[in-house]
């Protein structure tokens, strides 16, 4: 059974291949066309996975596509009539784009593929518990799935079982957690659906000074984690931005626009707004535990993208474990539909790893032994993958000065390059699935340089970060450098540098402000950690990742550090790089030392 997953037409485009319930190939469009988030339907993307799984498009069994347009339609149309006649313009704004193509959606996706199969439509909230639940190595758990809306879901609970996937509760829209976010990340002066992450890196500089406040006007949680937001703050029902004049009145300052200064008011409504998140998780975790009676918990949607929530959840939620969709946005919903139509309407059975004996819990594991994670994401590694040949032919090709190494040497060469201060370019294996790089398409250096972050930030990435950059650790060591001994290999807990690992920030440091408090090492890794002492943790093992665990095996080696810094291969406002020529566009436009293609190690001193 060959099923072609796809989402499309509002964020994140992207197409899985998944053949007998495993996952063939997934990738976002946006790495193709190198449009960031592009959300055109995903024809390069399942050209490539249609190219992986070695068929064309008649191979295809059923084309399954993760959310209802009409059932979306018709929220509009709802949302509008509630509210006539304020919000026509915004409603007469979207209405071309949906009266020319996504009412047509079925004809339109079977034009594109050039296919007469009939496209399923699956539900974009049931898509996403799809793909928490059924990759996860979990015979039975509690799925919990949150964004900003989909149909008109906007949070769910579900339960999962051997191959059934049962939808329990939903909050439905226009009460949203995601919206909430959204409407602070705007507030705040970032992108919506782009600048979240900012918002959760700003939050550890506030105070939570305005907890109250949200909490007295803005949402009302109740004890299980539902909640109800007062409408008069937010204009996305009806209107064209997020929040309403409420906002402005209740918080005392217009929106910051996106080119003024952070102020120490933005940290305080970030920390507040995450404070705010943290809870309602919290609670609606409580709940799915209650609800399920499982042990164990997936999670999947945008904001389970939230990683300081989710390393809270893992902390004191009632779960004694935790599986996070590493492709947790909407793209991770061409997986999840995928999956829906194989398991719940295919019939096709689901072997999990907890069933099969290939995974335990961390509560049950033997003493020293760390729990299998047998998952069945394949490290997330699920886009394109270059040969030595294809890469000797492209060296050839263009010209470029590189040295070969034999693959046994690679780690040992590029691991002395990052101990020497280099910031180094890997390029290996296959392009991950989902919004982080976890070593295949990273950049990588020294976590215990002081200068790491500043030279990262200005001279690679072309930006000012509130957030420091990521650590990779061997899995082995975790617990030695973080307040963490679980498996974390798609960056998605956050967790406390170890106390062993701190040092006391020199005297004065405590009058600095905003980023200049990131600048003070707080650590013997101060490349990674946060001024709250917290780090964004990447365990990396190596049977997921062999050649990038051999390499921070190489640096623990030489160093006796087992930690290096992982950042995404791309520049401010470009996707990921995808192929040989992105990762040497990106290579040459910034300020980058060295860079590793499989075995070929290219410096800017040999440069073409
Ligand atoms: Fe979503």
């Amino acid at each position: 059974m060959r099923i072609l997953g796809l989402s499309a037409y509002y964020h994140d485009s992207a197409a899985c291949l998944l053949v007998d319930g495993r996952i063939v190939a997934a990738a976002q469009e946006e790495r193709f066309t190198r449009i960031k988030h592009d959300e055109r339907f995903p024809a390069h993307a399942v050209a490539y996975c249609l190219r992986e799984g070695g068929i064309d498009i008649n191979g295809i069994d059923a084309v399954g596509f993760y959310e209802k347009p009409l059932v979306k339609f018709e929220r509009l149309l709802q949302s509008y009539i509630a509210s006539a006649p304020r919000g026509l313009r915004s409603f007469l704004m979207s209405m071309p784009i949906w009266l020319s193509d996504k009412l047509w959606m079925a004809d339109n996706i079977k034009r594109d593929l050039g296919t007469g199969r009939p496209v399923l439509f699956g539900d974009h909230h049931e898509s996403h518990a799809a793909s928490a639940f059924y990759p996860s190595p979990f015979e039975e758990a509690a799925v919990l799935t949150i964004d900003g809306v989909g149909e008109w879901t906007t949070s769910s609970i579900a339960h999962g079982r051997g191959a059934d996937l049962t939808m329990l509760k939903q909050t439905r829209f226009p009460h949203s957690v995601g919206l909430l976010y959204s409407a602070f990340t705007y507030y705040t002066g970032f992108k919506v659906n782009e600048g979240e992450y900012k918002v959760m890196g700003l939050a550890p500089y506030g105070e939570p000074k305005y907890v109250k406040a949200i909490r007295d006007h803005i949402i009302e949680i109740a004890g299980d984690g539902s909640i109800r937001m007062n409408l008069d703050y937010f204009e996305y029902v009806h209107g064209l931005t997020m929040t309403a004049g409420g906002f402005e009145r209740l918080f005392g300052a217009p929106a910051r626009t996106p080119d003024s200064p952070v102020t120490q008011r933005e940290m305080d409504l970030a920390r507040s707004v995450q404070e705010i998140t943290e809870e309602v998780m919290l609670k609606m975790a409580v709940t799915a535990h209650r609800e399920t009676g499982a042990r164990r918990l997936c999670l999947a949607g945008g904001v389970a993208l939230n990683c300081v929530a989710n390393g809270r959840l893992l902390r004191e939620g009632p779960f004694d474990d935790i599986w996070i969709q590493p492709a947790a946005g909407d793209a991770g919903g061409a997986l999840g539909v995928a999956y829906a139509l194989a398991h719940r309407h295919f019939g096709q059975p689901r072997v999990s790893a907890e069933q099969s004996g290939a995974w335990q819990s961390r509560t049950t594991a033997r003493p020293g032994a760390p729990p299998a994670y047998a998952d069945q994401m394949q490290g997330s590694l699920l886009g394109p993958s270059f040969s030595d040949e294809e890469i000797g032919a492209w060296v050839r090709h263009t010209g470029i000065q590189a040295d070969r190494l034999a693959c046994c040497d690679v780690a040992g060469r590029v691991a002395t390059l990052l101990a020497d201060g280099k910031v180094i370019g890997l390029f290996q294996g296959r392009m991950e699935f989902g919004p982080r790089a976890l070593g295949c398409r990273s950049i990588i250096g020294d976590a215990r340089s002081a200068s790491m972050q500043s030279v990262l930030n200005l001279k690679i990435k072309f930006r000012e970060s509130f957030r420091p950059f990521a650590p990779a650790v061997l899995r082995e060591h975790v617990a030695e450098w973080f307040e963490l001994d679980t498996e974390s290999p798609y960056m998605l807990l956050v967790a406390d540098v170890a106390p062993s690992r701190r040092v006391p920030p020199p005297p004065g440091s405590e009058q600095l402000w905003g980023i200049e408090k990131l600048k003070v090492p707080r650590s013997t890794i101060p490349a990674v950690t946060h001024v709250d002492d917290s780090a964004r943790v990447q365990t990396v093992r190596r049977q997921d990742n062999p050649l990038y665990y051999d390499i921070i095996r190489a640096f623990y080696d030489l160093t006796g550090c087992p930690v290096i810094v992982n950042t995404s291969f791309n520049v401010r406002d470009e996707p990921i790089v995808c192929s040989l020529d992105d990762a040497y566009n990106c290579f040459q436009k910034t300020e980058m030392d060295v860079l590793v293609l499989e075995q070929y190690v290219i410096t800017k001193r040999t440069a073409a």
